[in-house]
């Protein structure tokens, strides 16, 4: 008998695959459909600190001109952030009725502001853990790294008062020191890290002369970006690591838990493909653990991690110099 159970967040999930956060998760029907399919558990479409301070924003910009007093903008900035996550904890609590798999809450935001008390609620709504997605973009030459890298230990200690529920954290891989980053963070109290979260980035028509964005769905070529940092981090860490982007079918899977991950999230193959994605990327993890005689998801995970690897060297080489060299020779 296969058994593909793992742990995450100190929860027991049935299999490895978890759809991530996005719109594939923002309804009670949507989560039901994943678990049908197989999902192990599912992280809900984020609440968005930013979202929430704009539209205040946008309604404090129409109603200035009416010199509205100060109790009145306080009062209307407590409506709408009330508003929503009202509409946040709903989701929660339907999804959880909906389900058996663990129901994960997630928070997008990029500053410590009053959201953190949303997270009480959150877990008060019966989220089984939460997922915070924190990036701020390292491009203010003014601010240290130090400055930058402290906000992250500040929101953790704020979340880590306020919750009794595991947390992860989910995050880019924009650090001075990426690896000792990860480290500390996962010292910090934390449960889990997400690697990595995937950007919006700008890109540019050159007929159209405009800034436009690049594709919003991942390609399976972008899995070796969490692969490499799974792989050198696998032992280095006192939380669990799981895999985001790039990962689109069951190979995608079976490297990420090679490299040593808990589990994968997936998201862009689930918009390409549908749900029933999710049955077969499980079908080919098992055909692969019958192949190779694994039973449990134990007796390969990490087999392939930096520490573990024949050749540690290769999660650390960059250059293609030799690559190149070779290439050049043999078209001579
Ligand atoms: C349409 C869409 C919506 C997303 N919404 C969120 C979100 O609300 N919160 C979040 O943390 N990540 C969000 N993401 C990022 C995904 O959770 C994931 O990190 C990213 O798509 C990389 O995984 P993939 O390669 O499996 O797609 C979204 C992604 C897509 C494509």
């Amino acid at each position: 008998m296969i058994d593909l159970t793992t742990g995450y967040l100190g929860l027991t999930l049935k299999n490895p695959i978890i759809v991530g956060s996005s719109g594939l998760t923002d309804s009670a029907e949507k989560v039901k459909t994943l678990q049908e399919n197989g999902a192990a558990a599912v992280v809900l479409k984020s609440i968005f600190e930013e979202e929430i301070t704009l539209e205040y924003e946008k309604i404090v910009a129409e109603e200035a001109p009416k010199r509205y007093k100060d109790e009145f903008l306080d009062y209307l900035d407590y409506r709408i952030k009330d508003q929503n996550l009202n509409r946040y904890v709903d989701l929660i609590a339907s999804a959880k009725k909906a389900v058996e798999i663990p129901v994960i809450a997630s928070v997008n935001c990029s500053s410590k502001h009053e959201w953190t008390n949303f997270a009480y609620q959150m877990q008060e709504a019966g989220a089984d853990a939460l997922e915070v997605n924190l990036f701020v973009l390292p491009s203010n030459i003014n601010k240290s790294p130090e400055d930058s890298e402290k906000f992250y230990f500040d929101v953790i200690n704020g979340l880590k008062n306020k919750l009794k529920i595991p947390i992860a954290l989910k995050i880019s891989y924009y650090f001075t020191n990426l690896a000792l980053m990860i480290q500390k963070l996962s010292e910090s109290g934390i449960d889990g890290l997400v690697l990595f979260n995937r950007f919006y980035s700008p890109d540019i028509d050159t007929e159209k002369m405009e800034v436009t964005s690049t594709n919003v769905l991942s390609h399976p070529d972008e899995l070796v970006i969490p692969l490499r940092w799974i792989a050198i981090m696998a032992n280095r860490v006192k939380c669990d690591l799981v895999a985001s982007t790039g990962i689109h079918d069951g190979k995608a899977v079976i490297k990420q838990l090679l490299a040593g991950a808990q589990a994968v999230q997936v998201v862009s193959t689930i918009y390409n493909n549908g749900p029933e994605k999710i049955q077969n990327m499980l079908k080919d993890l098992k055909k692969w653990m019958i192949n190779h005689e694994f039973q449990t998801i134990d007796d390969f995970r990490g087999k392939l991690s930096q520490v573990n690897a024949g050749n540690p060297s290769v999660y650390e080489r960059v250059q293609f110099m030799r690559y190149f060299s070779d290439r050049d020779k043999s078209s001579k």
